[in-house]
């Protein structure tokens, strides 16, 4: 009976997959002797007829994963969960008890904040965006108008950039501290909020470079490319996805306005071909940004091979002008509104039934950001 329904809603296209793979073998921090927990839970959500995502079932090991890298605390007393199905990998359901089915979903909270923070956020839109910006300064002269196009859309980016490996990202920065500080924020100088300077994380420093190197080596062009990201991830017809909604509209405006000026300077494709220097900017992007690498783009090839070289150059510029403006703002500009409240935004799970470095136990922890 729960088979064909299940069935019946994997026909319909009414269940989806939050996977946080990336977590599975992220080294994990050492604070005040307290070995810090990090999950890769696989939640399955449902779409429901009132166009609610709902979660259905959520799975959560405490084993440590075979081959686990970079540990930071020795891995006997690692506590990381790893995504290895068995019976160490409980799947928790809504008809567990209250408290278990809360602390399942809370591990998912935990997760998508590291996911999200480090790699959609950090490294999707500034660090990236500093990789755009910087194969502009350098390989487009001042008056190529390709320069002055993006020129705007790198205001800042190189200064924020520069703050945030300051006093974020450096070792002993804010990220890498082992307890809470009492931070000035650089540009207030006023009592930075820990939403806005998180001290602490269940991974450190280590773990947000390692997510981040490994979410690099896994994007591709897809990623960045907005109607094909949402048609990959098959949320092109959910209701209520706002940033889908205002997101498209924003990529058609950018795009129509890209076309227009690629047009008017670049009449035909042996233009686009014979323009090293523009040759030389998308190079370096493809070298930095996307660490050169063909399997990054290797879904577009038959599509570049029936496309003309200027709409392949109109589609490259639309996703840098996107990146730096309707996506960066999305992470950005909600993040208060979003991290403020400790409930969705769990920075650390402390399991308060264990003694420093002894075994684990997922049913007893308190969260703390
Ligand atoms: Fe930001």
């Amino acid at each position: 009976m729960a088979h064909s329904t299940s069935a019946r809603l994997l026909q319909r296209g009414n269940i989806f997959l939050a996977d946080y793979w990336i977590l599975a073998e992220a080294p994990t921090h050492c604070l005040n002797d307290r070995p810090q927990y990090v999950a890769a839970p696989l939640c399955l959500l449902w779409l429901s007829p009132q166009g609610a995502l709902v979660p259905l079932a959520i799975q959560v090991s405490p084993a440590a994963p075979p081959g686990a890298r970079n540990p930071i605390i020795p891995r006997s007393s690692r506590t990381q969960l790893s995504q290895t199905p068995g019976p160490d990998s409980p799947i928790f359901l809504p008809t567990d008890s209250d408290w278990d089915w809360l602390l399942a979903k809370t591990w998912v909270r935990n997760s998508e904040f590291l996911v999200h923070e480090n790699n959609t956020h950090f490294l999707c839109t500034h660090l990236l965006c500093e990789a755009f910006a910087m194969a502009t300064l350098r390989q487009l002269p001042l008056c190529h108008p390709i320069y002055k196009l993006l020129l705007p859309h790198t205001r800042y980016t190189l200064q924020v950039n520069t703050i945030a490996r300051a006093t974020l990202l450096n070792p002993e920065g804010l990220v890498d501290q082992a307890s809470p500080a009492r931070t000035l924020c650089p540009a207030t100088r006023l009592q930075a909020p820990s939403v806005l300077c998180p001290q602490v994380t269940s991974i450190g420093r280590q773990g947000l470079l390692y997510l981040m190197s490994t979410g690099l080596a896994h994007f591709t062009y897809t990623n960045f490319c907005l109607p094909d990201s949402l048609r990959a991830r098959g949320v092109l017809a959910i209701p209520n996805y706002y940033y889908r909604d205002d997101g498209l509209k924003i990529w058609a405006a950018i795009e129509s306005f890209v076309s227009e000026i690629v047009g008017y300077y670049y009449p035909s494709d042996a233009s686009v071909q014979q323009d090293s220097e523009l040759q030389a900017w998308v190079g370096e992007i493809f070298a930095q940004a996307f660490l050169g690498r063909e399997s990054s783009v290797v879904l577009y090839l038959v599509r570049w091979l029936i496309s003309s070289v200027t709409t392949r150059i109109v589609a490259f510029l639309t996703v840098l002008l996107n990146c730096s403006s309707c996506f960066s703002a999305s992470p950005s500009h909600s993040l208060f509104a979003r991290q403020a409240c400790r409930a969705t935004t769990l920075l650390i799970l402390w399991n308060t039934a264990q003694k420093p470095h002894g075994p684990a136990s997922h049913c007893s922890v308190t969260t703390s950001n």
